[in-house]
Formats: structure tokens, C-alpha cells, sequence
């Protein structure tokens, strides 16, 4: 790993971030098979091409991770990091996913947690020490003056690190979740606090999703920092990939899912759709006790609807999303013990992650319910309306980032408002549909105004332009 500044790579654009485009499996025979992964960065860094010297810079997650970067296995373009599986668990599951995670989108039980000790502060530690090896791996690949877009929470530290190393670099970093409100932020211990603000000021420009998780990083740099300094801040509202989905939506595999999922709806009725990581911020317990409010305050809803509900397993090394895991699980069982009748299942709950079977329910979305507590985005309420046949109504929360954009052609709801939601549900049901699919044409001109291609250069472009 590189310890000095001195120019060694010959990468000019670099991207950081924990997750990367590609993982490995160890198959049966000992082989390791690849599997690219998609999401916006991937589709956007593919916009400028390995020919324009770009190089990936990610953890090595798997134990075919770990394999592939051992035997020297990789694709061009692709740098693994292989941190020490403690160290990263640390990172990952200690700090990133259960501190960083959960101040952002707000999600501690504060009479309880969090009690920052001395288990926080030695994990803390790892959290610097994969930072560090971040760091020094994009020193050591990068050339001259190139761009460093480093990505999300995981990586706070990275800028200010890199700048130390590399004052040449042009360094950015984007943030994918929400920002912290001044008063929850301030939980953090005023060191860590800090430390993680001086870390991203350390970036010449820093992106986030939407004015107001701007706004709310400006106010905490103010508070708990020096201000922004010379950091530049910019709003970058990733779009939903229309060429993408809207082919990828029409592929045999999705036709086939639509007929398996048309079965288990069964013939003539409405469909709410919500699609999700099992993930706590996403509120899909409220969204079923929504749902259970309008088959017990609007009995005419029984045996003519049916919430297709797809929660995908996320971060399972973590208890607490077990126990969420489990609580969905749970409620959907309870809805349909209370409801179902012969023919009619009211909640079809999948768990197995299955792209194309999304796509499918996409599809047929009559009614798309993206009810997070908190979320830098949601591109799923970007991507119902787009790919759904008929044009779906969206019953869109106030908290997640998409609102901004989108919240004239949603029904709005408070997260917390279950009373509030199931009317919304009932009133996205009914809603004519001549109006639901002239909504749904301009939620799609809202959600496809930023495609990942243009996301991607746009902030490479205003980052090449920072002089140094
Ligand atoms: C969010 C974060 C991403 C993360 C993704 C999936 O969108 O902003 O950085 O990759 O969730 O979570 P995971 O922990 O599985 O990477």
C-alpha cells in the first residue's frame, strides 16, 4: 500500500465505494463464478468506459471475494480491497450500517441506544483502519490530478485521508442516504462528530440527493465544524435508467414471473405493490398495518385487492434487522389468517430476492406503496410508474428524497400516519383511471429527468472542473 505522495497510479477517474460492481461465488468444483451487480453507479460508470482509465476501488465482501482477490482473479477496471473480516465487519456492521445508518435515517430507540462505550470507540477504530486502506489504495492507483468520486457513509473518512496523501487529487464524495438533522446528529460523540464532518470536508465537492440532505450537511458542518470551507456542495437527484427498465421489464424471464404472480393474485383484482430491502428505515410494517386498517375500514376492498409485498433480506448479520425480518414476516401471516378466504390470499409476501420477479410486480402495480420513514431516495417509486402496464398511482411518503420531485403526482403521507395511509391506499384504488395514468406519465417524466448515465458525468464533469 502506498505510505508516500508520490504519483504512482495511472488511473484518472476512480470510484470508492464498499459495494462494487462485481462479486464472486465459490462453486462446488472450487471454481469462482462472477456476478455483476446493478444500481445506478454501476449503469452510470459504464457511461464513460474502462477506456477512459476509470477504476473501481471496492471491499472484497464474500468469501469468493476474499478467494478472487487471493488468487489474483479479477476484471479490468476492478480493484478489491481485501480488509481483514473482523475489521470490516467492525466497519460495515458496527459503525457504517449501525451508527452512521441509523443516524441518518433516524432510526434509534433513543431511551435505550445508542450508549456510545468503549466496544463503540474500538469499533470506531476499524472504521479508520478501512477508511486508511481506502485511502492508500486510491493513492496508489490514481494519476496525476485524477478524479476520486468516493461514495456514501462507509467511506467518510476517505477524502480528508486522501487529501493528505494526494493534494493533487480531485477529490468528490456523494452521499446515497439522507442527512442527519443538527439535533440527532449531535447524539454522536463531538470528537466522531467531527472527525466524520472534517473527513468529507476534506472532498472538493460533495453530492448528495436532494436540497434538503443538503441543506441538513450544511447546517451540521456549521454547527460542528468550520463550515464548509472550500467544499462545494452539489444536488444530484439520480433518475430512474428508462431505456434499461422499460426492456429489461419486457424480457421472457419477467413474462414468465407475470404469469406465476397473475395466479397467486387471481383474476379482476387491484394490486399494491411494494418492493424493498427488509431494511428498517423502509417502514413496511406500518405499510402492512395500513393495509389491514383499509380491509377493516372498507370491507368492499375484501377478496378485490391483494398487497403483493416483495422484502428482500438485507444485512442479516445484524439482529435487529432480523427481528424487523421477522416482524413483516409475522404481521403478513396475522393479515392473512385474519382475512383470507378460499381463492383469496390478501398479502403475497416473497422474501427470495428475484429481480425479475420485481419487474413483474412492477408490471402489474395497480397501486405502488413507498412509505419510508426516511430514504436519500427510493428509485422503486421512481421505477413503479415507468414500468407499470397500465400506469400505477403512488402512494409516496413525505420523508423519502423522491418526493421532491415526485410529490405533485403522488398521494402524500406522513410514514407514521397509518390512518393516513390506508385512506391514501384506498383513494390511489379508486383513483379514475384516465387521471392515474396521465399521474403516472408525468411521474415518469420526473423520474427518468436525471438518468444514471448523466448523474454520473454531471459530477464528473463539475469535479474536473475544481482547479488545484
Ligand atoms: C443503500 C446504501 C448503499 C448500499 C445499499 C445496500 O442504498 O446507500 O451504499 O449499498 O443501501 O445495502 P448493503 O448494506 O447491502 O450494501
Amino acid at each position: 500500500m502506498a505510505s508516500t505522495s508520490s504519483v504512482q497510479g495511472a488511473a484518472q477517474v476512480l470510484v470508492a465505494s464498499n459495494r462494487g460492481p462485481v462479486s464472486y461465488a465459490v462453486q462446488e468444483d472450487g471454481s469462482l463464478s462472477p456476478k455483476r451487480g446493478g444500481g445506478g453507479l454501476v449503469s452510470g460508470l459504464s457511461a464513460i468506459g474502462p477506456e477512459a482509465g476509470a477504476l473501481w476501488v471496492c471491499s472484497a465482501l464474500s468469501d469468493g471475494d476474499r478467494e478472487a482477490v487471493r488468487q489474483g482473479v479479477g476484471e479490468d477496471g476492478v480493484r478489491m480491497l481485501a480488509i481483514p473480516a473482523d475489521v470490516h465487519a467492525d466497519a460495515y456492521n458496527g459503525i457504517a450500517n449501525s451508527v452512521l445508518w441509523f443516524v441518518h435515517h433516524l432510526l434509534y430507540q433513543t431511551p435505550l441506544e445508542p450508549a456510545f462505550d468503549a466496544e463503540f470507540r474500538r469499533q470506531w477504530g476499524s472504521y479508520e483502519t478501512y477508511n486508511r486502506a481506502f485511502a492508500e489504495a486510491l493513492a496508489e492507483e490514481a494519476g496525476e490530478g485524477a478524479a476520486v468520486l468516493v461514495q456514501d457513509y462507509h467511506l467518510c473518512l476517505v477524502p480528508g485521508m486522501l487529501r493528505e496523501l494526494r493534494p493533487d487529487l480531485r477529490i468528490s464524495h456523494f452521499s446515497h442516504t439522507p442527512w442527519a438533522p443538527v439535533d440527532y446528529f449531535r447524539m454522536l460523540p463531538d470528537d466522531i462528530a467531527g472527525q466524520v464532518l472534517r473527513g468529507m470536508l476534506g472532498a472538493d465537492r460533495l453530492g448528495f440527493l436532494t436540497r434538503r440532505w443538503a441543506d441538513a450537511f450544511t447546517a451540521c458542518a456549521t454547527e460542528f465544524a468550520d463550515g464548509l470551507g472550500e467544499t462545494r456542495i452539489g444536488v444530484h437527484g439520480l433518475g430512474a435508467d428508462a431505456d434499461f427498465l422499460r426492456a429489461r421489464s419486457h424480457e421472457a424471464d419477467v413474462e414468465e414471473r407475470i404469469v406465476a404472480l397473475r395466479e397467486e393474485i387471481g383474476a379482476g383484482r387491484k394490486t399494491i405493490v411494494r418492493v424493498d430491502r427488509t431494511e428498517l428505515s423502509k417502514n413496511i410494517v406500518r405499510g402492512l398495518l395500513a393495509y389491514r386498517r383499509l380491509l377493516e375500514s372498507r370491507p368492499e376492498w375484501r377478496e378485490r385487492v391483494v398487497h403483493v409485498a416483495f422484502a428482500y433480506p438485507s444485512r442479516q448479520d445484524l439482529a435487529v434487522y432480523r427481528d424487523y425480518t421477522a416482524s413483516v414476516q409475522r404481521l403478513a401471516d396475522e393479515i392473512n389468517s385474519q382475512y383470507a378466504t378460499p381463492g383469496w390470499t390478501p398479502v403475497v409476501l416473497h422474501v427470495k430476492d428475484d429481480f425479475a420477479r420485481s419487474l413483474a410486480a412492477y408490471r402489474l402495480a395497480d397501486v405502488a406503496l413507498v412509505n419510508p420513514i426516511r430514504d436519500g431516495m427510493n428509485l422503486v417509486a421512481k421505477e413503479v410508474p415507468l414500468v407499470s402496464d397500465e400506469g400505477c398511482a403512488l402512494v409516496l411518503s413525505r420523508e423519502a428524497g423522491a418526493y421532491e420531485e415526485l410529490g405533485d403526482d403522488a398521494i402524500v403521507v406522513n410514514p407514521y400516519d397509518v390512518e393516513q395511509t390506508a385512506a391514501a391506499l384506498h383513494e390511489a384504488l379508486t383513483m379514475p383511471a384516465h387521471e392515474r395514468a396521465e399521474r403516472a406519465k408525468r411521474l415518469t417524466a420526473a423520474a427518468t429527468a436525471l438518468p444514471p448515465a448523466q448523474w454520473f458525468l454531471d459530477q464528473l464533469n463539475a469535479l474536473k472542473a475544481v482547479s488545484r
